[in-house]
């Protein structure tokens, strides 16, 4: 195989990934490209990788609820789903990580000087490899809703980041889940630049009585597909 092998491409759908430049979302107007896109040739490391053996994800790097000494503040959940592909088939053994705020809408990173408090026991990160069925499942807290300087009052709703790889480094999509019935939706200028309404809608999880654990936390489902008409958007990779 020669060192400039691409991966195969593919129809990218109208109105389901957010234009790079969105002017209502501040940032992008730095940002986004100015010249047309050129493809460069992959490297054979980013089409043969990643090539994640056991013991490299911890059995309790999914659970962020117990990461420290004691369990963090908040509303504890649970947020499984499948990965899948275009055509629904299960995408087993891939990385899905995520990071997020803690319950009061503060991130544990020196950049985040929001006036909310930290958790000394929550990091808000964690990751875990799909199952067979394609399944990933997280422990963690709901995020509480933060302030941003996009706009005037500017809030983000809460939000979980997701960072998955397909059959190779090439095939990242970092996106983002939200809550279902979340006022500040609506607002979001990130959310909102997604065109397409139902492709919008399909960052939404959905509270499940099936994953919900009795005396122990709430559960919510999420789907993500990796490609074609259905496929999940891809979202701003920002800490934000
Ligand atoms: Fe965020």
């Amino acid at each position: 195989m020669s060192d400039e092998a691409q991966l195969p491409r593919y129809p990218i759908p109208r109105g389901v990934h957010p234009p790079l430049l969105s002017p209502a979302y501040e940032s992008t107007r730095l940002r986004a490209p100015r010249e047309p896109l050129r493809l460069l040739p992959q490297e054979l490391t980013e089409i043969t990788g990643p090539l994640l053996g056991e013991g490299r994800v911890g059995p309790l790097d999914h659970d962020l609820t117990r990461q420290h000494e004691g369990e963090p503040q908040g509303q504890r959940i649970i947020v499984t789903g499948r990965v899948l592909d275009e055509g629904g088939r299960a995408i087993p053994d891939t990385l899905v990580e995520v990071w997020q705020a803690n319950a009061a809408g503060r991130y544990a990173h020196a950049v985040d000087q929001h006036a909310a408090p930290l958790d000394p026991n929550f990091t808000g990160a964690g990751r875990c490899l799909t199952d067979a069925e394609g399944r990933y499942r997280f422990v963690t807290i709901r995020p509480g809703a933060y302030p941003w300087r996009n706009h005037p009052n500017a809030w983000r709703p809460a939000h979980i980041h997701f960072s998955l790889f397909g059959r190779a480094f090439a095939q990242r999509l970092v996106t983002q889940v939200y809550f279902p019935d979340d006022p500040l939706l609506g607002r979001d200028p990130m959310y909102m630049s997604i065109p397409d309404p139902a492709a919008r809608r399909r960052l939404l999880c959905h509270w499940s009585l099936d994953i919900t654990e009795p005396d122990w936390a709430l559960g919510y489902e999420w789907d993500i597909v990796l490609r074609g008409p259905a496929s999940t958007p891809r979202h701003p990779p920002d800490r934000r």
